[in-house]
């Protein structure tokens, strides 16, 4: 079985996909914990409805949290990390140890880096009068949205748009990603 860990800062609804294709059978995988740095995330509420073990880290400090982190996921034996809405950056300790990958939604390089995320983003495309935006899956590193780009989903802005509705379209184009991408990682095609 194919061991995931995935972190969450908010909704969750990216989780839940995620729990929604294991239960379809379309993800052989399970999910033996979600990691939140938020403890009102309602990412946790989802994992506990459906059994999954959560971890809440409070540390602010990024090194404390680090360590923290990989001493609490080194009682787990895990395949892949996704970091699903997880807004915090990810310390050397769990970089060194685990592929971690990373689902943002624009077309990166575009409105990536501190600060954009969620609808930060989807404002700012909005406001810049973009013809398409998307979403994009990469491997994580020690910069936020930098690392190798895995695979991109492009989505057509309309000039109708507002940033709720491009959300909306993105959110759904992505977890359709996502869960393409997740089973490549675990048949080994990528
Ligand atoms: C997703 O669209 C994800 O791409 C984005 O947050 C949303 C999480 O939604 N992540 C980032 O912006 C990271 N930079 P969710 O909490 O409903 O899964």
């Amino acid at each position: 079985m194919y061991h995931l860990v995935v972190f969450a800062s908010g909704n969750g609804s990216t989780l839940q996909a995620i729990i929604d294709s294991i239960h379809r059978h379309e993800l052989e995988a399970q999910i033996d914990l979600v990691v939140s740095d938020n403890p009102n995330a309602y990412a946790l509420t989802r994992a506990k409805d459906n059994q999954i073990e959560t971890y809440t880290i409070q540390n602010k400090n990024f090194e404390s949290r680090d360590i923290e982190l990989s001493q609490v996921l080194s009682n787990y034996s895990i395949d892949l990390i996704v970091l699903a809405g997880y807004l915090k950056m990810i310390g050397p300790n769990l970089l060194e140890k685990y592929t971690i990958i990373n689902t943002h939604p624009s077309l990166l390089p575009k409105y990536g880096g501190k600060g954009m995320h969620g609808m930060h983003v989807h404002e700012a495309v909005v406001t810049a009068q973009e013809k398409y935006s998307g979403a994009t899956i990469h491997f994580v590193n020690q910069e936020y949205d930098k690392g190798n780009i895995i695979s991109q989903t492009k989505v057509e802005v309309l000039p109708s748009d507002t940033a709720e509705t491009l959300s909306q379209k993105v959110q759904s184009a992505e977890k359709i990603q996502l869960i393409k991408v997740l089973n490549q990682l675990i048949h080994h095609e990528i």
